[in-house]
């Protein structure tokens, strides 16, 4: 499913972000070569990214890394 149409990432590629050690959504968009861009899926990221982190066990902060840059 595509989460991110304007860099065209997908659910899999989050979660293979966060199996690469990302634990913010810049590092989602960074693990493919990008950047969010309009920010309309940066709400979709964070929950898949949570989703992901707490499936893995993983404590997670994401207020340092919502910020689109
Ligand atoms: S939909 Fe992801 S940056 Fe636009």
């Amino acid at each position: 499913m595509i989460v991110c149409s304007c860099n065209r990432l997908t659910h899999h590629d989050v979660e293979a972000a966060v199996d690469g050690g990302a634990t913010r959504p810049k590092e989602i968009y960074a693990s493919k070569g990008c950047k969010a861009q309009c920010g309309n899926c940066t709400s979709g990221i964070v929950c898949l990214l949570r989703q992901a982190l707490m499936q893995r066990g993983n404590v997670f902060d994401l207020s340092a890394g919502l910020a689109a840059s």
